[in-house]
């Protein structure tokens, strides 16, 4: 056998259902990488001849390899900050409270005009440090605090070049109708009519997003104008997802099931019908626990009825500067377990094969599986929930992103 290196003295968690047990576990287990590929997965005992002194060999003493980690749900690239609106908020004004007088979403648009190119890129850079460093190797990255033309453009421009200058590999989603700008407060129909007809035709030509979302609620755009959006969407062979169900129960789940969508995002007040419609559709269920804990959210998603109807739960990050200024997607997989009462392996499914299935690249990443690329990390632990269970000292020891041993 021709390898280009060959990892041993592991134990992984493969993430693949067709292994038969928790975790796609196999112990004692070695890897062997071809062209950026996944070429062998296995019991070590069962690895075939291979040229040894040809081929670097690394060991993994006895630790724990997972499937690089998927953030599936970010907000990624913005300027600004809002603690004085975290102050706000403790003090008693809720959410929607500073959202219509004018704060929340729309005072990071503000920011963000203002901001140039250059420094939205820098920030958005450090931060896609800190979830690499955390095992990151694919992040999903949205627009939606430009809500003009000109800054959404900008905002996926950034988005996209770092995934040019980073291993992280980074998947955009324009969300252009993500707020109410100011100077459509009182016509959002004709914002929409922007959205659809001027901005995503230049994202479009510009090959600047790879799918489309919409913040579909009380405090954004409602139904018959979300449908819209993403119904464009869809016709331009765009992928389709929603923000949905966070704070009310409008119906937009079920909608962006009837029209395929790959996700529902948030969804703390989704009901059984919505569960069925996006079991139905084989819509992902994305969990930000993120958001739930900053904004002292009490509903809970509908996790009982997720797992009954057998829906693929993701957990995301929904890192961003008012709902969830938390730059950690392991600690998601904590949150996920202690405030939405997943399993250490529910959570972890839903940081590797779940969220990939949630941005539609399943075929190529999310699992340790021949064929796939070789996106892997290396941990200092000794069982795979760990990773859910402890936060704080990073036990990630060794990022393989497409093949390629990245030091960081
Ligand atoms: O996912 N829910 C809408 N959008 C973001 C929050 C954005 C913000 O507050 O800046 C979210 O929670
Ligand atoms: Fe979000």
């Amino acid at each position: 056998m021709q390898w280009d290196q060959v990892w041993i003295d592991v134990n992984v968690a493969t993430m693949n259902d067709d292994i038969g047990c928790a975790y796609g576990a196999i112990e004692d287990a070695a890897i062997a990488i071809k062209d950026n590929s996944i070429a062998w997965i296995g019991p070590k005992a069962d690895l075939p001849e291979f040229d040894a002194l040809a081929t670097p060999v690394h060991r993994g003493r006895g630790k724990w390899i997972t499937p690089g980690l998927i953030d599936a749900h970010t907000h990624l690239v913005f300027a600004g900050n809002r603690a004085n609106e975290f102050e706000m908020r403790l003090q008693g004004a809720s959410y929607e409270d500073i959202a219509l007088a004018g704060g929340g979403i729309i005072s990071t648009v503000k920011a963000c005009r203002e901001a140039e190119e250059a420094e939205l890129f820098d920030s958005a850079r450090k931060r896609l440090n800190a979830l690499a460093k955390e095992g990151v190797t694919t992040v999903e990255i949205k627009s939606g605090y430009g809500l003009d033309c000109e800054t959404e453009l900008k905002m996926l421009r950034v988005a996209r070049e770092l995934g040019k200058h980073h291993h992280v590999d980074v998947q955009t989603t324009f969300l252009g109708a993500h707020a109410i700008p100011p100077e459509f407060k009182h016509d959002a129909d004709a914002y929409v009519d922007i959205v659809i007809n001027d901005m995503l035709p230049k994202v479009i030509e510009q090959n600047l997003a790879d799918a489309v979302d919409v913040f579909c609620e009380g405090i954004a755009f409602n139904l018959e104008q979300t449908e819209k959006v993403l119904t464009a969407a869809k016709q331009a062979g765009l992928k389709i997802k929603l923000h949905a169900e966070q704070l009310s129960n409008i119906g937009g789940s079920e909608m962006a099931a009837s029209l395929g969508a790959k996700s529902v995002d948030h969804i703390e007040f989704l009901d059984e019908q919505g569960v069925k419609a996006i079991s139905n559709s084989g819509t992902c269920a994305v969990l930000l626990p993120g958001a739930f804990y900053f904004l002292r959210e009490t509903q809970l998603p509908p996790i009982d009825l997720l797992r009954q109807y057998q829906v693929p739960m993701v957990v995301a990050s929904d890192f961003n500067p008012g709902s969830s200024p938390l730059c950690s997607t392991q600690l998601m997989l904590n949150m996920a377990c202690t405030l939405f009462r997943l399993t250490p392996e529910e959570a972890l499914k839903g940081v590797t094969c779940n969220a990939a299935k949630a941005l539609g690249i399943e075929d190529t990443v999310g699992q340790i599986k021949v064929g796939m690329q070789a996106d892997f990390c290396l941990w200092d632990i000794i069982t795979p929930a760990q990773l859910a269970y402890s936060y704080g000292v990073n036990p990630c020891l060794s990022v393989v992103k497409a093949g390629k041993i990245i030091n960081q």
